[in-house]
This record gives C-alpha cells, structure tokens and sequence, in this order.
C-alpha cells in the first residue's frame, strides 16, 4: 500500500486508499495499478539543459539575461517570440531582441539575435509585430506573382545620441529572419518627457487605420497611421487606477463577452514598476471601451491581471487564427529580477495563456487559461480520483504524484474547512513546500513560497493573496508546477497567481490539506509533464 504516517494521516490513509483505487497506471493501463511505490511512467527523454531550476516548459533563452516578450506576431504557420535580450551577460545591460519560434506555442526554435543596440538611435526596447497584409508601409517586398506582405515591428529607441526614448520601425521580408530598420527612422519622435515607450500596434478596422498604444510616465497615449511611417496623437489615458509607479508595456484588444451575447468590450493591460527598490512591478487591467480614437471606461479600481508576483509586460500574439487572443509575459519582478539565482541564463516566460472575458453576475471578468496546445505536454498520469472523498489534517501524496513538472486539476469543496488547498514542492526532511490555500472565512486565495527554498533576497517576499468568492463553495483549481515557478489558475482562470520558486531537486512531493474542519475532493487528477525542449 501507499505508505503514510499512521498517527498522523489517519483519516488520510482512508482517501488514499480510496483514490489509489481509481489510479490508473502510466501508459494507458487502467487495470494494472501499482501496488505500492510511484506510478510506472515510461522515463522522459533527456533534457537538454539539466542546470538546477532550468524550466523544463517554460521558455528560456539558453543564456544570458532576458526581460520583457516582445515584437508577438503569428505569420505563415510560426509563431514569432522576440524579447528584450542582453546576450553577453546575465543582467540587465544595453538591450537587444533575441528571438524564437514555435508552430505551436510549446515548443520553441532559439534563432540569432534580431535587433541590437544602434550608437544613434539607442539602446532596442520592447515593442511590438503585426502582419502588413496590404502592404500599407509600401516596404513589403513580394515575391513575383504574389502580394506583397510582410512583418512590420515597432518598438522604442533608448537614449542614443540624444539620450530620448522614440519608436522606430523595422520590417522583415523573409519570415522575420531578418529585420530591416526603415531608412528615416525614427518614425514617432519624442515629443518631450523621459518615459515614452513600449509601442503596441494593431489595425483597427473600423476606422481603416492602425493604432499604436504606448506607455507616457503615468499615462498611456494613443496614436493613428495609414502607414506604420507616419502617426499623429488621438489620445491620452490615464493617470487611472490605484497602483504606485511608472506605467510600461500597454496592451489593447477587443474581445466578446461570454455571457453576452453580441457584445464585446475591450482590454487595456498596463504594468505598473515602481522602481527596483519601492515596491513590487505588477500587471492591471482595465475593461472598457475604444471608439478608435479614444479608451472609456467606468472602472475606477484596480484589477490585477495575476495576483502572484511574477508576472509582468505581458503581450499578446497579434494575427493569431481565429482570432484567439493569446498572451504571454515575462515571469519575474523588477523588485527582485536582477539576483534570481540561476545561472548561464536569467529570465523565463510564463506559459502562454489564452485570455478571455466572461460575465460574472454584475462583473465582467478577465478569464485567463493555460493554451490548451500544452496539454500536449502530459506525460504520464500519476494520479487520478473521482470524489466525493473527505479528508482531515494532511493527505501526503507524494508517493504516487511526485515531480518536477507537474500539472494538478482538483476541485475541492471548502464549506466546512477554515482553510484547505494544496502543497507542491513537498520536502519534508527540508521543511519546504509552497502552499495554495483557501480561507473560507476571509474568502481568498493565497500562494505561500516562504518555504519553497532558496530564498535570495529580502526582496522576494513570501505570501501572495487573492480575493476570491466561490460559488457553491467548489475551488477548483489548475495549477502547473515548473523547475522553477507555479501558476495557479483558479475558479476557471479567473483569479491567477503565478510565483517563482527555487526548491531543493528532492523537493518533489504533493500533498492536499484542510484545517478547522474537512473537506471535500470532488476531482484530482496529476500528471507529470514533458519538457519542450
Ligand atoms: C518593462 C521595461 C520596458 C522597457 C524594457 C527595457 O519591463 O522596463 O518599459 O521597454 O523593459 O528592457
């Protein structure tokens, strides 16, 4: 039988019983469970990389330092992931574009560096792709017989020569191999101010134009073009929202409501950075209105975008088919980024998210869920329970579901515990785990990592809250646990908590626990996952 510790996991070994009876084996077998010890998995390929906390789904450049996504464009069946790079050392330095590719936003081709530094315009900083369909920038070169399209990226220019930060414009015609900077950059000069960047481009088509949001100080400003060359102001928007800091990395789309039917709205994601020292960087969203020229909105709060603490400048992927909208972010804070523990390479993505809206009573929520083309990488189902099963104290389940990589659904019922979740990264012998809890009377979720491990920094702090009201008291949660970060995707992807973690290797083990009372599993399943590389 699964071992556990009597005294202690008395009403547990009930559950574990119960739910070693519904576990099928690995492989598809669903008649020949495991007696005892893990579930049989058939061993992954090697890693490529096998440094401590290297991420085995999550995107990494292979060294060397990386921040924010960049430059996301879907074109001729590739997914294009260009970032803000430093190739030569594992900090923040003068920055480049690095860049990879995907056919299917799990598995990831590393390319050559794509912009780099320029003595006269500055250092290259984030920005943004789309697909010059019609050739409005009359820079696409077709080939003949063939319409002229290509990629066109704008993005920000910082310092150079006159130490100012500006958007130029850079276009690919081979597939984004190459990326041509226009002659008569840059293409919207500085118009006074320090902060003025991020530049996120899409084509607006009711009113036949493409439209540029960026990030102005405390403010976001909205420009117009029939070119990509030439832009004129619509627009400001903001100062908005309670959160302290200079506004970066703005994001703009339409998306319809679930719920309503016939009715869209339109999101407004802006991170807000108070500064390396002051306080934590984070994502907020607005929900609201753009009629082309100007963003409306009757939010005054903020809404975090993910309650965790590394998740930051999000971009979503522009000309994606049927219009998914699809985000991916850098999953770091500027709090702490620069003394991650983890060498050649420093900076990972989170995985990349499919992002919704959906009404919620009187709410329109943002719902944000794993892409689903990573359920390709499950590999081995380590455990399954169908419930109702009850469980009291700790149910360790570290003997069948223990992993690296780890994909958990369950769905708990809460009512009559105070508080009751689950813990990844189990160590026992080291006293480490990272805890997702419930507090049924405070109504939120929280993501504990001040055990997970190597705690580097004063600055990386432990505790991450969320508020949360559930109906009929069901928590159902999705979470994926990397080398090196969990993200929880809670009541349907709509509260989403995403955390760096730096546990022991042996730090491996599963466990579901409840205090003040019991509760209820109405679903587990766990897989291990495969890594992309
Ligand atoms: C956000 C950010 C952007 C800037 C880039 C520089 O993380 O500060 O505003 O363009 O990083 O790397």
């Amino acid at each position: 039988m699964i071992p556990f510790r009597p005294h202690r996991y008395a009403a547990a070994a009930a559950l574990l019983l119960a739910l070693s009876r519904g576990l099928p084996a690995c492989g598809g077998r669903t008649d020949d469970a495991p007696e005892s010890g893990s579930a049989v998995c058939p061993p992954l390929p090697e890693p490529v990389y096998t440094e401590p906390w290297r991420p085995w789904f999550h995107f990494t450049p292979e060294t060397n330092w990386m921040n924010d996504p960049n430059g996301l464009v879907f074109f001729r069946g590739e997914y294009h992931l260009f970032y803000q790079h430093q190739p030569e050392i594992p900090f923040f330095g003068p920055m480049h574009w690095g860049h990879a590719v995907s056919r299917d936003l799990v598995r990831w081709q590393p390319l050559p560096v794509a912009l780099a530094p320029d003595p006269v315009g500055g250092q290259a900083y984030s920005g943004s792709g789309v697909v010059d369909r019609w050739n409005t920038s009359g820079l696409c070169r077709g080939a003949p017989g063939e319409a002229a399209s290509c990629l066109a990226f704008l993005f920000t220019r910082h310092g150079g020569a006159d130490g100012t930060e500006k958007q130029d414009l850079a276009v690919s015609n081979d597939a984004g191999r190459t990326l041509e900077p226009y002659a008569h950059n840059p293409v919207l000069p500085n118009p006074g101010g320090r902060d003025f960047r991020d530049p996120k481009v899409f084509w607006h088509e009711p009113t036949g134009r493409w439209v540029m949001v960026l990030a102005a100080g405390d403010r976001v400003r909205f420009f117009a073009s029939q070119d990509l060359l030439e832009w004129t102001w619509l627009s400001d928007f903001g100062p908005a929202g309670t959160e302290p800091g200079v506004w970066e990395c703005p994001d703009l789309f339409e998306l319809p409501v679930d719920g309503l039917p016939g009715e869209t709205r339109w999101v407004l994601k802006v991170d807000f950075n108070p500064g390396i020292v002051i306080g934590d960087s984070g994502a907020q969203f607005f929900v609201g209105w753009f009629d082309g020229a100007r963003f409306l909105t009757e939010q005054v709060e903020t809404r975090r975008v993910d309650f965790g603490a590394d998740f930051y400048a999000a971009q979503s992927w522009s000309d994606t088919p049927q219009g998914r909208r699809i985000w991916i972010a850098w999953m770091n804070n500027w709090r702490y980024a620069l003394f991650t523990p983890t060498a050649p390479w420093r900076g990972a993505m989170t995985v990349p998210r499919e992002v919704r809206l959906s009404k919620q009573g009187e709410e329109i929520v943002l719902v944000q869920r794993p892409a689903p083309e990573l359920d390709m990488l499950r590999h081995c189902l380590l455990f399954r329970a169908a419930g109702p099963l009850e469980i009291h104290g700790e149910a360790d389940l570290s003997d069948r579901a223990a992993g690296e990589t780890l994909e958990i659904r369950a769905v708990l019922d809460v009512r009559r515990a105070r508080r009751t979740g689950l813990r990844v990264g189990v160590n026992p012998d080291r006293e480490e785990a990272t805890e997702i809890a419930y507090d049924t009377e405070r109504e939120t979720l929280s993501m504990d990592r001040g055990r997970s491990g190597t705690f580097f920094s004063e600055r990386f702090s432990g505790l991450h809250e969320a508020p949360l009201a559930l109906e009929d008291n069901l928590l159902d949660l999705h979470i994926l646990v990397d080398r090196s970060s969990v993200e929880v995707f809670a009541a349907g992807g709509r509260v989403v908590m995403t955390d760096l973690v730096f546990p022991a290797p042996e730090s491996r083990g599963v466990a579901l626990f409840t205090e003040g009372g019991p509760a209820v599993v109405h679903a587990l399943e766990i897989h291990s996952l495969g890594h992309i590389w």
